[in-house]
């Protein structure tokens, strides 16, 4: 399919990737995703958010293995997946300042698709991993925000898992239905 520009090529073919390859993100690649990141607009630019890649493999393991624990005592039954990043060999947080400005958790969100697109325009694979909350609603919630380093008053937001992709796939089919000119 032939796309008018580069950004809508992007937006067209970003697809959630669940399959990565271990090989590390090299660190121009990482940096250019966080400083698009950091470009986000926000709610009066006010910017009450952080973005933190996370690399080290034992502390994602650790908040996998308690988001599936957490979901299956919350949810009532266990995760039908076994993993929640997919193996990727970094996963961005975005902790939010939820107390200080309603549209928090909206600002989050655009953070998040900033991040997916930039990673997408470079070929790198990315999932929003909301799953991921589950980690930081029992009681490893202050542990895993001291790890993290979130600052005071922050809170888990999203994560996103990225990583060079094993293979590619189509994103979901579009509905023209749901969008409209008046
Ligand atoms: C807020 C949010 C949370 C999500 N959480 C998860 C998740 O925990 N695990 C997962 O595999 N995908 C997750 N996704 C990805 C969606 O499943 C995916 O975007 C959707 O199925 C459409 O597929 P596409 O992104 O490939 O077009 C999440 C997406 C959003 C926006």
């Amino acid at each position: 399919m032939e796309y008018r520009n580069d950004t809508l090529k992007t937006i067209h073919e970003r697809f959630s990737c669940r399959s990565f390859l271990s090989e590390k993100i090299r660190s121009d690649d990482l940096a250019a995703i966080l400083q698009a990141g950091l470009k986000s607009p926000s709610s009066e630019n006010r910017q009450f958010w952080r973005i933190i890649a996370v690399e080290d493999q034992a502390l994602l393991d650790e908040i996998e293995q308690e988001s599936l624990l957490n979901f299956s005592r919350y949810i009532g039954r266990p995760s039908q997946d076994s993993t929640i990043f997919y193996k990727a060999p970094c996963v961005i947080f975005i902790p939010v300042c939820s107390g200080r400005v309603i549209s928090a958790d909206l600002d989050c969100g655009i953070v998040a698709q900033t991040i997916c697109l930039a990673a997408s325009s470079l070929q790198i694979g990315n999932v929003i991993v909301g799953m991921s909350k589950f980690a930081f609603d029992g009681n490893k919630k202050e542990y895993f925000s001291r790890k993290l380093r979130f600052p005071e008053g922050f809170e888990y937001g999203i994560s996103i898992a990225i990583g060079y992709p094993k293979s590619f796939r189509a994103q979901h089919k579009s509905d023209p239905d749901k969008a409209w000119t008046i």
